[in-house]
């Protein structure tokens, strides 16, 4: 098919051509908005979901969904081992600037400004000059303290925008990758403010461990937040997904082809938009058919392979490998962590601190306590492929 015309869009955060099965979601969440923007209470969310099933996409949209309902936005991506408030310290000047541009200067937005500007000072974030809150305010944002400063800050810019008659709604991806003490600062920050009832939606996204870490870090964080579970597409929306760009381009699929591709890609949005888009390049005309699935199946592993799985499984060391090796060796998962480390002929002792490794990269995570599972769908097969041969594990002897 003519490659010019490609509709498929395989790639983190790339926006689908069709963004199939989320209506639900998307629904939800704008009646949430328009309950902040009327000031009632209203939870926050986050996102939870695997490796590819679309987490950042949603946010996204739910981002410009906020934008366009007149929300001031501050959307942050935590960056592994990364510092929360060097990121959102610009994002929330950005936001009271633009509250700024409105009318002339506010009590509270000068406030905010002077709390924005003792926070940066506090966690010495690198940011131009902050020219607004002449008043300094002390005591506020300046202890140096993120679960005392944030609070602070994001109540001091609410009450900026509830000022303005607008609400404030932040965007934070990969929120497992926030230090301890930052989800903590967090979800104390969310609390203050739906305690003085002020316009703020939180929507967070990340690995599914984020509901236990967030529990853990405050235990009323579930009744801040509710946790929509992103995961592969239902049957029909899978469907919708692979089907309807195609047929916008006058192409269409035998239904034994998309059936076909269902079934290799579990219907995980990520892997759908890949076999898509290389279905399409390989296919001669229209229709697809099942044999033209088939023929473009092998070399659209080799490139996962290559890619997708490849770039993950180099960041780890070898016994790391290992694990995630004994793992695939028993299947898709979730594990018994005692039987992985059967597995690698060793003691669950042993392999504690590798399997705490490895959920801090974000490859494995825990639903219930001694259980293990993979991030990234379809993780476990590549293990097989990459690593052919199973080896147990053989700790190093302490000298005597
Ligand atoms: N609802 C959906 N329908 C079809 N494709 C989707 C959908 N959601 C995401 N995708 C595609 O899946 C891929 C991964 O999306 P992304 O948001 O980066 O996932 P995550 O953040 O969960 O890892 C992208 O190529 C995107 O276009
Ligand atoms: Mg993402």
């Amino acid at each position: 098919m003519d490659r010019r015309k490609n509709p498929y869009a395989p790639g983190a955060g790339v926006q689908p051509p069709e963004l199939a099965g989320r209506d639900k979601l998307l629904e939800d969440a704008a009646i949430d908005m328009d309950r902040i923007l009327n000031r009632r209470p209203t939870k926050g969310m986050m996102l939870l979901g695997l490796r590819g099933v679309g987490k950042t996409v949603l946010l996204n949209r739910l981002h410009l969904m906020a934008e366009q309902k007149g929300f001031r936005t501050a959307k942050v991506e935590a960056p592994e081992g990364g510092l929360l408030p060097q990121l959102l310290a610009p994002e929330l000047r950005q936001v009271l600037y633009r509250l700024d541009l409105q009318i002339s200067t506010g009590y509270k937005l000068r406030q905010a400004f002077s709390v924005l500007r003792n926070f940066v000072a506090a966690f010495k974030v690198k940011i131009g000059d902050i020219e607004l809150g002449i008043e300094p305010v002390h005591g506020e944002g300046d202890t140096g303290n993120l679960e005392q400063d944030l609070p602070d800050l994001l109540v001091a810019v609410c009450e900026a925008a509830n000022e303005r008659g607008t609400a404030l709604a932040i965007f934070l991806d990969e929120v497992q990758y926030l230090s301890p003490n930052e989800l903590a600062s967090l979800i104390v920050a969310c609390h203050e403010v739906s305690q003085r009832n002020l316009p703020l939606f939180f929507v967070g996204a990340g690995l599914p461990q984020i509901a236990a870490l967030s529990g853990n870090a405050k235990s009323y964080s579930e009744r801040l937040f509710t946790y929509p579970q992103v995961g592969p597409l239902d049957v029909p929306a899978a469907r919708s997904a692979l089907v309807h760009p195609a047929k916008n381009e006058g192409v269409d699929f035998q239904s034994d082809a998309v059936e076909e591709i269902l079934r290799v890609t579990e219907r995980y949005p990520y892997f759908i938009q890949e076999w898509g888009f290389q279905v399409w390049n390989s296919a001669p005309s229209s229709p697809i058919r099942f044999a033209h699935v088939q023929q473009a199946t092998p070399g659209i592993i080799a490139h996962l392979d290559a890619n997708f799985f490849r770039v993950r499984f180099d960041r780890l060391t070898p016994l790391q490998q290992k694990y995630l090796r004994a793992m695939a060796e028993l299947g898709p998962g979730p594990h018994q962590t005692g039987d992985i480390a059967t597995t690698l002929g060793v003691g669950v002792g042993a392999v504690a601190s590798v399997r705490q490794q490895l959920i801090n990269k974000g490859m494995i995570w825990s639903q219930r306590h001694g259980e293990t599972a993979f991030t990234v769908p379809l993780f476990n097969e590549f293990m097989k492929r990459q690593m052919p041969i199973l080896e147990k594990h053989e700790p190093k002897r302490r000298p005597h």
